[in-house]
């Protein structure tokens, strides 16, 4: 049985990355595999104030906001599922702001197997998946293990319809 969280971060009710990132945890979950998932908007998360304060407290953030706890699932998981929403070509940014509070952990996050979860009104979402790609860079022996493209999806709930649904849903199962 792995640790499967997804950190979704789109603002908005029904959203669609958020949909595909729930079709993925729910075939997780049915593959016997134990699920979580971090809604950005439901905590309250500040930016990386680059004190480097982490770096000689064993990765514990100074800040005293939401992201200790969150870090410490981060750590216990075997799969991460990042889901954004495409704004402005480039990942939300919610997901960057946690993103770089994950900054703490970057010596200690080993052995995740990451998959990507975007959605984006167009077809393009290579630069949302460029950014991904950036957030693990640092990570030492994780994989960039999937990618859910939801492309064409402008208004909420859209991605119910979509491909990417089944497509989310199996590759969580296989996750
Ligand atoms: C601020 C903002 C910027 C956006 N920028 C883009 C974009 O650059 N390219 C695109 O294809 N869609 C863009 N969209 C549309 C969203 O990516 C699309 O509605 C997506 O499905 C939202 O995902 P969500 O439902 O998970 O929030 C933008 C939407 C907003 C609100």
């Amino acid at each position: 049985m792995k640790k499967v969280v997804a950190v979704v971060t789109s603002p908005r009710k029904n959203s669609n990355s958020e949909i595909l990132a729930d079709a993925f945890l729910k075939g997780a979950g049915e593959a016997g595999n134990e699920t979580e998932k971090i809604r950005f908007s439901d905590h309250n998360i500040g930016f990386c104030l680059a004190c480097n304060w982490c770096r000689s407290h064993d990765g514990v953030c100074v800040q005293r906001d939401d992201m200790n706890p969150l870090l410490l699932k981060l750590l216990e998981a075997d799969v991460i599922v990042l889901a954004s929403p495409v704004y402005k070509s480039c990942v939300s940014g919610q997901l960057k702001t946690f993103a770089d509070r994950m900054y703490a952990i970057n010596p200690k996050l080993t052995g995740v197997d990451f998959y990507f979860i975007a959605s984006a009104g167009s077809a393009d979402l290579d630069g949302a998946m460029r950014d991904m790609e950036g957030i693990i860079h640092i990570y030492k022996n994780v994989r960039n293990a999937g990618r859910i493209y939801g492309r064409g999806l402008s208004g909420p709930g859209e991605a119910f319809d979509s491909p990417a649904y089944e497509e989310a849903y199996q590759m969580g199962k296989g996750c």
